[in-house]
């Protein structure tokens, strides 16, 4: 986790986010990244928004697949809440025991979708992140950036019902796609950017050699 001066701690753990639309790879990339370091004998952490945590299922549960309306804010005041719990009781206890933390999602996935995606503002809804989590920032996020129309194609070939953010439309997601870029402009030290378009096994050795530097 980042101290407010920006640097690391070196007595503590490493949080790694990855970021990217629906169908871009984070999972496979998760999982290679998770074995990279345990066979480092790394201890690792693997963990996601929302549901990382026992409320968070239920949290997940109503904003992913609750069948009625649910308006802009509310949903990005779940998101929060998820976040809030999942930060205080998972995410933090673990880099405080100097675990490494891989997580799929975090707070850039509410700015993309909900602050660009819904229109809420990219501003407002960090600030509500950052009040929920006391600022908590990862010392790494991944962005896997695709096209949408590849990853819409990825989604229909893997042939699972659609979640209520998944089945929005392409304007919905090329406005996701381009609030993580200038995400990713804005903070260069703290994201990697890489084509999710290429080789599975390409992109874990570029995570490998970022993420070996912050090791
Ligand atoms: P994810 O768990 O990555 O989906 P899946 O398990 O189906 O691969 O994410 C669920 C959805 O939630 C995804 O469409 C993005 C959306 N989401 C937001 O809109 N805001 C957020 O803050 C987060 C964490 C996710």
């Amino acid at each position: 986790m980042t101290a407010t001066d920006g640097s690391v701690a070196p007595d503590r753990g490493r949080w790694i986010t990855l970021e990217g639309g629906d169908g871009s790879g984070k999972t496979t990339q998760a999982a290679l990244l998770q074995e990279w370091l345990q066979q480092r004998g790394r201890t690792v952490v693997r963990t996601r928004e929302p549901g990382g945590t026992e409320v968070g299922r239920l949290i997940r549960e109503i904003v992913l697949h609750h069948r009625g309306e649910i308006g802009a804010r509310a949903e990005a005041l779940l998101f929060a809440a998820d976040r809030a719990h999942h930060v205080a009781t998972l995410v933090r206890p673990a880099l405080e025991r100097g675990d490494i933390v891989i997580q799929d999602r975090y707070l850039d996935s509410s700015v993309a979708y909900q602050g660009a995606g819904r229109v809420l503002g990219a501003d407002e809804v960090r600030e509500l992140s950052l009040w929920a989590t006391e600022r908590a920032l990862p010392d790494l996020t991944v962005l896997l950036d695709l096209e949408p129309e590849v990853a819409r194609r990825r989604l229909d070939a893997a042939d699972k019902p659609f979640d209520r953010l998944e089945a929005e439309r392409g304007e919905f997601h090329a406005r996701v796609r381009e609030a993580y870029l200038a995400l990713a402009a804005a903070e260069p030290d703290r994201f990697l950017v890489l084509d999710a378009a290429l080789p599975p096994q390409d992109l874990a050795a570029a995570v490998q050699a970022r993420v070996e530097a912050l090791l």
